[in-house]
C-alpha cells in the first residue's frame, strides 16, 4: 500500500535506474528533476480530515531532499497519477497544496480507471509505466499480474499512453541476448551459409529502443567479423502511438547510457547534445509495424525477443504467446522471453540456454 516513508529513500535514488511503488488506489505524487535525472515521489492513503497535513508533511521532505542534492524548485516537474473514482479528491487536494508551492502540476491521464497498480519511474528517462493491473482492487495481489490476452490487447492498444506516461524501455537492455547473438546465433548463421537475411522480431517493442540497439549491434558485429550479412530487425506494438515515436528514430539518451554505449550512438547517429537522431545506415535496417502478438505473423524468423511482455499476463496467455512464436521461428531459431518460469517452459521441449536465456527451436 501507499508508502509515504518512500519520500525518505531518496538521497539514494540519484544513483537509481528505476523507482518502483504500489499506489494501490491513492494518487501519487511525481516531482522530477530534468536537468538531474532525479525524482522522488509520494502516495498516500488514509483518511480525508488529515491529509492536507501529511501531504504538506511529505512534500516538505521530499522538496528538502532534493534540494539538498542540489535540485532547484523552478526547474522541478510535478505529476499526479494513478487514483480511482473514490479518492480523487486527493487530486484537488494535492494541486492546491502544489500550487501553493508553485510547483506547476500536471495530471497524467489515469490510464486505466479503477485499477490498483505498481508504477515505475525512471528518472533518467522521465518515463513512467505500469507493471501491474488489476480491475478488481479486492482481487489485487501485487505478486500477481495476470492479464488474459482479451485484457492485455484492450488495455496495450488503447492509445492512452499520454505524455510521461509510457511503456518502459531502454537501449541494451537484455544484455545476455546481445550476447548470444554474438556467441551463438550470428556464428550459427554465418555457417548455415544461408543467403536469406538473418531476421530478428523485437515484439513488444514499445518506443523502439530495443529495436535500435539490436540493429546498431549488428551491424557493429559485421564490421568486427569483417562480414556483411543481410538482415533485419522488425519491431512490432500493439501500442501505434509508441511506434510513431519509435519511426522517428530520436531519443533522448540518459546520460548514463552515453557514457556506457557512446561509441554506438556517435557512430551510428547525430549527436547533439544528448540527443540522438539515428542514421540512415541503422534505418534501413528496422521497420516498425503495429502488431498483437496473439496473432501468428506471416514471416519466419531466426530470432524472437519478446522482453518485459509476459509479466502482465497470465500463464494461459503466456503459453498462447510462446506458441505462437514457436510457430514464428525458423528452425533453428532463438526465441527470447522473460518471466516465463521453467515450469512453463520445460512441457514444451524446447532446448534452453541459461547463459544467453535463450530457448532453441529445432
Ligand atoms: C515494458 S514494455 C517492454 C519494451 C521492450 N521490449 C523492453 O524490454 O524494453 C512492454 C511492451 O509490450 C507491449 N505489449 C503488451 N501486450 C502486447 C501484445 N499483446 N502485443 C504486442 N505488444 C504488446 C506494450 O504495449 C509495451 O510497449
Amino acid at each position: 500500500m501507499p508508502n509515504p516513508a518512500l519520500a525518505g529513500d531518496l538521497s539514494s535514488v540519484a544513483e537509481k535506474r528505476e523507482l518502483a511503488c504500489d499506489i494501490g488506489l491513492s494518487v501519487a505524487v511525481i516531482l522530477y528533476d530534468p536537468a538531474k535525472s532525479r525524482a522522488g515521489f509520494f502516495s498516500l492513503g488514509g483518511r480525508i480530515q488529515d491529509f492536507a497535513d501529511k501531504a504538506e508533511q511529505n512534500l516538505g521532505t521530499l522538496l528538502g531532499k532534493l534540494s539538498a542534492m542540489g535540485s532547484v524548485l523552478p526547474t522541478l516537474e510535478c505529476y499526479l497519477f494513478g487514483g480511482n473514482q473514490k479518492c480523487l479528491w486527493q487530486v484537488s487536494r494535492l494541486e492546491k497544496i502544489l500550487k501553493r508551492h508553485s510547483l506547476p502540476v500536471e495530471v497524467l491521464d489515469d490510464v486505466y480507471g479503477q485499477v490498483c497498480r505498481t508504477f515505475v519511474f525512471s528518472p533518467l528517462k522521465g518515463t513512467l509505466s505500469v507493471s501491474h493491473l488489476e480491475e478488481d482492487a479486492n482481487r489485487w495481489s501485487p505478486a500477481a499480474s495476470a492479464l488474459s490476452i482479451e485484457d492485455g490487447n484492450r488495455i496495450f492498444s488503447q492509445n492512452a499512453v499520454t505524455g510521461k506516461v509510457a511503456n518502459a524501455t531502454r537501449f541494451f537492455r537484455e544484455r545476455e541476448t546481445f550476447i548470444g547473438l554474438r556467441e551463438q546465433v550470428v556464428p550459427e548463421y554465418l555457417q548455415s551459409k544461408n543467403s536469406f537475411p538473418l531476421l530478428l522480431w523485437s515484439a513488444g517493442c514499445s518506443s523502439g529502443e530495443e529495436t535500435y540497439s539490436y540493429a546498431m549491434y549488428l551491424l557493429r558485429l559485421q564490421q568486427r567479423l569483417k562480414i556483411n550479412f543481410p538482415f533485419r530487425i522488425f519491431g512490432t506494438d500493439i501500442n501505434r502511438e509508441l511506434l510513431r515515436d519509435a519511426q522517428k528514430g530520436e531519443y533522448n539518451i540518459p546520460r548514463e547510457d552515453l557514457e556506457e554505449y557512446g561509441d554506438y550512438f556517435r557512430k551510428f547517429g547525430t549527436l547533439s547534445g544528448q540527443r540522438i537522431t539515428f542514421g540512415p545506415e541503422v534505418r534501413e535496417h528496422v521497420e516498425f509495424r503495429p502488431f498483437d502478438i496473439r496473432h501468428h505473423p506471416r514471416r519466419r524468423f531466426r530470432v524472437i525477443i519478446c522482453a518485459n511482455v509476459f509479466q502482465y499476463y497470465n500463464d494461459q496467455a503466456r503459453i498462447y504467446f510462446m506458441n505462437n512464436f514457436i510457430s514464428a521461428s525458423e528452425r533453428p531459431g532463438y526465441i527470447f522471453v522473460n518471466n516465463f518460469p521453467a515450469k512453463l517452459r520445460e512441457p514444451l521441449g524446447l532446448e534452453y540456454f541459461p547463459k544467453y536465456s535463450y530457448s532453441r527451436v529445432q
